[in-house]
């Protein structure tokens, strides 16, 4: 059961709608185009409410007006950056929905006429109605009964006639994105006993299977495969689990060709025990998320045809399980890389890094203009900036700055770390030409990046460490349950339709 959006012109559509919802400026000015009277009765609730449209907010009045409906405000603040606007719209509405929700209301309407950038506004509230309405039901029938009790199921944008084109083209690409969020979010939550190396292969057949144009395709290695082509670093890590490794490329070639190459890298530790630098149970708990990365390349490529970006995209996976056994790898290994450089294991648990660097010269070997790696690979990254917000990493600036604005108008938190010269030393190895851990307690994320660096030549190149935000143990954002987020792959979206 998914929300149907419905963007419109006409305000007879509302007559279905049980919430209207109305944006409100900071000063709880109202902009909606609303009779006098029901815009009085509104301002008088915010101030008895003590709502006063800050950005973000979201409120439920439970009086009713205009015969049967409800009305919810949802504040924009006083910002005029769109991006934020729209930001303000997620969290806001998201608050709304969770309120109508619980009453049992499930058909909203979301009154833009008045507002500046009415179309993207619409297209963060279907975005917002299609997050909060994601769930993960499929392991308990009783989890299903209340999914099914509480979910919005219409979604009614009103806009100006000179824009409903344009919205209306918004909300249908958000729609279609918003598959490949879900996707990911799926992928992610599935326990790592069926979200094996073998599934996420296997989804990614599918993937390719239903691309009716041809312009997906996927070649799929097992280990003997993967040791031809050199990737004996990954293979280590995969070693100790009784579940094979797989190494998966996709590729997207638009029929009308392309300019330019990007190939997305993503970590795909199906499950990361730490392997025999095993992790305490506290911190091994969440750990099925630790394809997270993957799950934006598979949760992209599953609507990269839709998106139709015009460029030739490439989706590179070094899928396998970190665990212990007496066949795992161990400290004190020393591991052959594809690019030819050595790496001193000193902690099966920094394993991410050592697949990626097979992934990330694999990448390189394609030739590509970009190379992007999405990855949950350091907790110290959580440290540094929190739950919310995901680190950055490049050696170009130029495509550093893309990211970040795709992400800023997603909505996506992301900050830009730097790659300090003077922190290389700390990967030094007295036997191999890296070491997978620093030598120093602080700065987790950076040698991680900076060891990353080295697999990936002079092709610019950018690293999305997501330990945070791929997975909530606790509500963090307004839009966002427990679980699974999806966090990437509105931003990729983005930044590939932009190209
Ligand atoms: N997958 C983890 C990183 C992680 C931690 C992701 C918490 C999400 C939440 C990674 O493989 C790891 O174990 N990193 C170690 C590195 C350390 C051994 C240098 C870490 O963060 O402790
Ligand atoms: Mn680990
Ligand atoms: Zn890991």
């Amino acid at each position: 059961m998914s929300v149907s959006i419905l963007v419109t012109d006409k305000k007879s559509d509302l007559v279905s709608a049980q919430v209207n919802v109305v944006p409100v400026d900071g000063k709880r000015k109202i902009k909606a185009g609303l009779p006098k009277a029901t815009a009085d009765f509104l301002h008088a609730s915010m101030v008895e409410r003590g709502f006063k449209g800050e950005w973000g907010s979201g409120l439920l009045l439970l009086a009713k007006s205009r015969g049967s409906q409800y009305w919810s405000l949802v504040g924009l603040g006083d910002e005029s950056d769109q991006a934020k606007r729209s930001e303000g719209m997620r969290r806001g509405l998201a608050q709304v929905i969770g309120d109508a929700k619980r009453y049992g209301l499930d058909t909203l309407s979301v009154d833009l006429r008045e507002q500046e950038g009415a179309a993207g506004l619409a297209a963060a509230a279907a975005e917002t109605a299609r997050l909060v309405g994601y769930g993960f039901v499929e392991y308990s029938k009783s989890l299903r009964q209340k999914q099914a009790k509480q979910s919005v199921r219409k979604v009614i944008v009103l806009v100006k006639a000179d824009v409903k084109k344009e919205a209306a083209g918004r909300v249908r690409e958000t729609v279609n994105i918003m598959t490949g969020v879900d996707l990911a979010r799926s992928l992610v939550n599935s326990p790592a006993e069926e979200m094996s190396p073998q599934k996420l292969a296997e989804t990614a057949q599918q993937i390719a299977g239903n691309s009716k144009s041809k312009e997906v395709s996927v070649e799929i290695w097992d280990e003997k495969q993967a040791e031809k082509a050199g990737l004996s670093a990954f293979l280590a890590v995969g070693r100790g689990s009784e579940k094979p490794p797989r190494f998966i490329h996709l590729t997207y070639r638009p029929k009308e060709g392309a300019q330019k190459k990007v190939v997305l890298v993503g970590k795909g530790i199906t499950f990361d025990s730490g392997g025999l630098s095993l992790k305490p149970a506290q911190y091994m708990e969440g750990m099925k998320m630790d394809m997270a990365g993957a799950a934006v390349v598979l949760g992209l490529f599953s609507v990269i045809e839709k998106l139709a970006p015009k460029v030739e995209v490439h989706g590179v996976i070094a899928a396998c399980e970190n665990m212990p056994s007496g066949k795992a790898y161990r400290p004190g290994d020393v591991l052959n890389t594809k690019n030819g450089k050595t790496i001193e294991v000193a902690n099966t648990d920094a394993e991410g890094r050592i697949t990626l660097a097979d992934a990330l010269a694999f990448a390189g070997d394609l030739k590509p203009d970009v190379i992007i790696d999405w990855a949950t690979l350091a907790g110290a990254c959580m440290v540094a900036l929190g739950e919310t917000v995901a680190g950055l990493f490049s050696n170009t600036d130029e495509l550093a700055d893309k990211i970040l604005a795709a992400a800023g108008d997603t909505g996506e938190g992301m900050a830009r770390l730097p790659m300090p010269e003077e922190y290389r030393m700390l990967l030094e190895s007295s036997v191999a030409d890296l070491r997978n851990i620093s030598s120093s307690d602080y700065g987790g994320a950076i040698t991680a990046a900076m060891f990353l660096r080295e697999f990936v030549g002079d092709v610019a190149w950018a690293h999305v460490d997501i330990a945070g935000p791929a997975f909530f143990t606790h509500g963090r954002l307004p839009y966002y349950g427990v679980g699974a987020t999806g966090y990437g792959v509105r931003t990729l979206a983005r930044y590939l339709k932009r190209i």
